[in-house]
């Protein structure tokens, strides 16, 4: 992965995956290692986040990088209309690798594009979100001890949730099934769902949820995605579509953990939390190990015992 940007998780294979997944795992051991000291990180965020850029910001100030950028493109010259290509040639001149966010799908592909430096994507509108995907398999991984043959459950908004793309796309080369559940105005698009067909494995569409929570290893929550309605009257109809309740839990199988990418609104109600199936805090902060890992593998450092 040495000096790739990576857009999308059909960017990287298998064989990719687990060996950031192992580095993952040398860091959450110890997270402190300065081996990025001569590098810059450049994180620019053209759409709002918590977890994907302090994450990113957090993982490289622990190993010794600097860190640049913007959390707002309002305070940057896009505001007075630069494009995109002269951000990205400008702080290719600044930073050794840049963490973008941007609201339209297909911007990160095209920021590859004209990069000399490479790019990762934190999120292109509805499409990828690769990083986030990552973490969420070391998540699956660490919980349930292994990626193959387990029954995960995707409850919300299917359509516009860019980390439910990249996971269920990842998912197939692990004989997953797949337990779909959405309003049927926010299904997983069409191609995913091809994708899941061609590697042969199953999955199962729903509206109700209760009668998918026994059966499945993994319940990945999402929010609806307001900012992508274009009619915020289809939003009012499907913003309470799916709410956790703790009592919900009590016939889940003993393994089953609840995820969720996060920010939640209100499709986890706050009893969850205490419950010890909540596992979406302790994902979120395995975002920093698997950032770190990314950051290395993508500078091209070597990982040494005890560095
Ligand atoms: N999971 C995630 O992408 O969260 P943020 O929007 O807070 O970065």
């Amino acid at each position: 992965m040495k000096n790739k940007s990576l857009v999308s998780i059909h960017d990287i294979t298998k064989d990719d995956y687990e060996r950031i997944l192992n580095l993952a795992e040398k860091f959450e051991a110890n997270p402190k290692r300065k081996i990025l000291n001569d590098f810059v990180v450049a994180t620019l965020f053209f759409e709002p986040s918590t977890r994907t850029r302090l994450s990113f910001e957090s993982a490289a100030s622990r190993l010794g990088a600097k860190v640049i950028g913007f959390t707002d493109a309002a305070t940057s010259s896009v505001k007075k209309g630069e494009s995109l290509k002269d951000t990205i040639l400008t702080v290719s001149n600044y930073a050794d690798v840049i963490v973008m966010r941007h609201p339209k799908e297909g911007s990160a592909r095209y920021a590859s594009e004209v990069s000399p430096v490479p790019i990762i994507n934190a999120g292109d509108g509805s499409n990828q979100h690769p990083t986030q995907c990552l973490l969420d398999l070391y998540s699956i991984r660490k919980t349930q001890k292994k990626l193959d043959n387990l029954n995960i459950a995707f409850i919300g908004d299917l359509k516009y949730g860019r980390t439910v793309h990249s996971l269920a796309i990842a998912l197939t080369n692990y004989n997953t099934t797949f337990h779909l559940v959405s309003p049927v105005e926010l299904k997983l698009p069409s191609a995913v769902k091809r994708y899941i067909k061609e590697k042969n494995l199953k999955y199962h569409q729903y509206t109700e949820f209760e009668e998918v929570i026994p059966n499945v290893d993994i319940l990945y929550m999402t929010r609806i995605q307001h900012e992508r309605f274009s009619d915020p009257v289809e939003y009012e109809r499907v913003k309470n579509a799916y709410i956790l309740k703790n009592k919900m839990l009590d016939k889940a199988k003993k393994n089953l953990k609840v995820m969720h990418p996060l920010p939640r609104i209100n499709e986890i109600t706050e009893d969850v939390d205490d419950n010890p199936k909540a596992y979406y805090f302790s994902q979120a902060l395995n975002g920093v190990f698997v950032r770190q890992a990314l950051l290395t593998a993508i500078l091209g450092v070597e990982v040494k015992t005890g560095s």
